[in-house]
């Protein structure tokens, strides 16, 4: 167990990210965000959305599709002004069911195979004696060159679907409503989950201007109070998963390396849902190769990777036990017998990979303030959506003390909202500000 200690020693250090780390992130942020505004090499996209803030008095009925991974939701949203809206009918879907068969994300379905499936989705629930305007979130690197245009850059989150890279998806999924005779359903409006959710935070709240997504992939956009097209404030979508100035380990290298983009994606892959799991079976599983853990977590394929929610687990066990430590590493990894100190071990790792993804996410928001009011001589809100945020035990918490130590008396200035069912209720917004 010696070595365990050492190797622990070394461990925390590694994937600590103290205050200091946390403000020379946030300025090299900050630095890829002006390089990226400019047109110069950024690992952040900087994506025009073509949206500003709505004003509140976007109402109506709106469908709006939530397609940002395996699973895809079509909503029916009634706008109703001010903040208020209802979800009056839903419809979710996964794109791979083994049982049936079918693996609309799987390299050997097809674009027109992807939109057709989710058109026929949408005939469900849009009856054909109404007319709709569509809004589609579609959370995935999109060049866009206009509100409804969006040309897909690259698949994140482990996508496979041929034929959609370097294609317009507002074109796709109007081919698929035109194929089925779907002409009372208009397609308005494309854009990210980090938009919508900015958009719906600010349907009701002034002071929305940045929202993220920590969920299974991780990105986050932000008003441009002077856009480069435009002159104008515009929601810039960052792709700041893809942004990499910052130190990784060896663990990072190797998920990097078995990942489908091996390069892309850095700050994704340390700290999304996605990943966070894979990471902990990364280092546990490197942990049973050098000895430092019992034969149960030295299998030779390596160790499968945890899901967020089996992360959740492992961080809230407060047993004296920790049984639910245990039933994780049996369960998953079929690791039998294993010693106390060697689950105080997982549960720690687990806590340190959550830990550093909260104070990274952090420490980017922190470079988009400084970007945008220099001084901090108002109010922001940042509103965020997806499953590590709000569910992962601390997740929420360790953010807002990073933000708090570097922001120290101008902390309170910043709120940070959980802004649920961003994803649909924004795009309904986008739809109705096209509309307009
Ligand atoms: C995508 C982003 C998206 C984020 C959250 C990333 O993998 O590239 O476009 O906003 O996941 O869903």
């Amino acid at each position: 167990m010696g070595n365990l200690v050492d190797a622990f020693i070394a461990l925390r250090q590694e994937l600590a990210v103290p205050a200091a780390m946390v403000a020379e992130i946030a300025l090299r942020f900050q630095e890829e965000m002006i390089a990226g505004l400019r047109g110069q090499l950024s690992t952040l996209k900087m994506l025009p959305s073509f949206l500003a803030k709505p004003n509140g008095e976007e109402k109506g009925d709106f469908l709006a599709i939530d397609f940002g991974g395996t699973n895809v939701r079509i909503i029916l949203v009634e706008l109703s002004g001010q903040g208020r809206f209802s979800i009056k009918a839903a419809r979710s879907f996964p794109l791979k069911d083994r049982q049936k068969g079918y693996d609309y994300t799987a390299n050997t379905a097809s674009g027109n195979e992807l939109f057709d499936f989710i058109a026929a989705n949408i005939e469900e629930l849009a009856d054909r004696h109404g007319r709709y305007s569509l809004g589609h979130t579609f959370s995935f690197p999109c060049r866009q060159t206009g509100l409804n245009q969006a040309i897909l850059i690259i698949w994140t989150k482990e996508i496979k679907t041929q034929g959609v890279e370097g294609q317009d998806v507002g074109t796709l999924l109007q081919a698929a409503l035109d194929q089925r005779q779907m002409t009372h359903v208009v397609a308005k409006a494309i854009i990210n989950d980090t938009v919508g959710t900015l958009l719906a935070a600010a349907y009701s709240d002034r002071w929305a201007d940045i929202g993220s997504i920590c969920g299974t992939g991780h990105n986050t956009c932000y008003l441009e109070p002077c856009s480069p097209l435009t002159g104008k404030p515009m929601i810039i979508n960052m792709e700041s998963g893809n942004f990499d100035k910052i130190a990784v380990t060896e663990y990072d290298r190797l998920l990097d390396q078995a990942s489908e983009k091996p390069g892309k994606q850095r700050l994704e892959k340390m700290s999304s849902g996605r990943y966070v799991g894979e990471l902990v079976s990364i280092i546990s599983s490197q942990y049973g190769k050098k000895g430092l853990l019992g034969t149960g977590f030295q299998q030779p394929a390596g160790l499968v990777p945890l899901g967020g929610e089996q992360v959740a687990a492992l961080v809230a066990d407060n047993t004296p036990g920790l049984t639910q430590v245990q039933e994780v590493i049996e369960g998953q990894w079929g690791a039998s017998g294993s010693t106390l100190a060697e689950r105080q071990a997982i549960r720690e790792i687990a806590e340190l990979v959550i830990n550093r993804s909260a104070r990274l996410v952090a420490a980017t928001f922190l470079g988009v303030i400084r970007h945008i009011d220099p001084e901090l001589q108002q109010r922001h809100t940042i509103a965020i959506d997806g499953s590590l945020y709000e569910k992962m035990p601390g997740y929420a918490s360790r953010l807002k003390a990073a933000l708090a130590e570097n922001l120290a008396a101008k902390a309170s200035l910043i709120t940070v909202v959980l802004t649920k069912d961003g994803s649909g209720v924004g795009a309904a917004i986008a739809a109705a500000i096209a509309d307009q």
